[in-house]
């Protein structure tokens, strides 16, 4: 639920799977899973308090999120991992492929991230994970794929492993979040045993699938944030604000203003005591 510029971030990935042509979520929480549910329900107050002020702009926005998708809610009970976390949706799924986007990993794309995978699934009909290059000392945050290279940005992948060491890595090509599974990856989480971390991993049970079914990746086009990371947060906060035309003309001037502010003391921004706008006062 943590806010990027105006929305909480998993609004985000909810819109990037409407977008995608999803119209039914489910939404695995552990905790703060009543202010998600708030967050996409009807608000009848704040929509009656609009009305009367007018503000029908607001009233909208605020309408908007409660019609974007049919939304369901279940709760994993202990956060045993990813694959567990699948796992307790299985009943609500039953027997179709389906999406899995993960809450810490914003993707900002033209077309979203979850349709360019969409569209090779129509082709290809094979299990599916987004995949972009990451620095080699990152590897060990991720599931890493490993394949002999990529067609027009498709890997066939050989094999899984997640968080490995940069050293043990079979390539840098790193699982973003992004899934299309088919209903059989059910009885394979089933029978899984506990992986990195101590968690049941989807990597690993994708790893199985991939020698049983085969499976594809695909590089996905567009930026990626971890919101999950400190810097990642601040990075969307940024980047998406200045993607805002109400906010870019405002958040332009003050980040050069604060750079070189930075620039010409030093380590120490001299912004503060001085207002936004940058008359001076203090
Ligand atoms: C999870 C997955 C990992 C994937 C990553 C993407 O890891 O297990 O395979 O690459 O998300 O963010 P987590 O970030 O939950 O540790």
């Amino acid at each position: 639920m943590l806010p990027i510029v105006d929305k909480p971030a998993i609004q985000y990935i909810v819109e990037e799977a409407v977008r995608s042509g999803i119209e039914s979520i489910i939404i695995v929480t552990g905790r703060n899973k009543k202010s998600i549910e708030d967050h996409f329900d009807k608000s009848v107050e704040l929509e009656q308090t609009l009305l009367d002020k007018g503000k029908l702009d607001l009233l909208r926005g605020v309408q908007a999120v409660s019609e974007l998708a049919t939304i369901h809610y279940i709760r994993q009970k202990e956060p045993l991992g990813l694959g567990h976390a699948i796992l307790c949706a299985e009943q609500f799924i039953g027997n179709e492929p389906f999406a899995v986007l993960l809450g810490d990993d914003i993707m900002v794309s033209e077309p979203p991230a979850l349709s360019q995978m969409m569209k090779l699934y129509e082709r290809a009909e094979k299990t599916i994970v987004g995949v972009q290059q990451v620095p080699r000392q990152d590897v060990s945050k991720y599931g890493i794929i490993a394949s002999g290279g990529s067609d027009s940005g498709v890997h066939v992948v050989s094999g899984l492993v997640e968080k490995p060491s940069p050293q043990a890595a079979p390539s840098d090509n790193a699982i973003m979040g992004r899934y299309i599974l088919p209903p059989s990856i059910f009885s394979v989480l089933a029978k899984l045993e506990r992986g990195a971390g101590g968690e049941y991993q989807l990597t690993d049970a994708l790893h199985e699938l991939c020698r049983s079914e085969g499976l594809l990746a695909l590089d996905l086009q567009g930026k990626r944030y971890d919101i999950g990371d400190k810097f990642g947060y601040i990075q969307a906060t940024l980047e998406i604000g200045l993607q805002r035309e109400e906010l870019r003309p405002q958040l332009l001037p003050y980040l050069h203003k604060l750079l070189s502010s930075i620039d010409n003391a030093g380590a120490e921004p001299l912004l503060w005591g001085q207002s936004a706008s940058g008359s001076g006062r203090s």
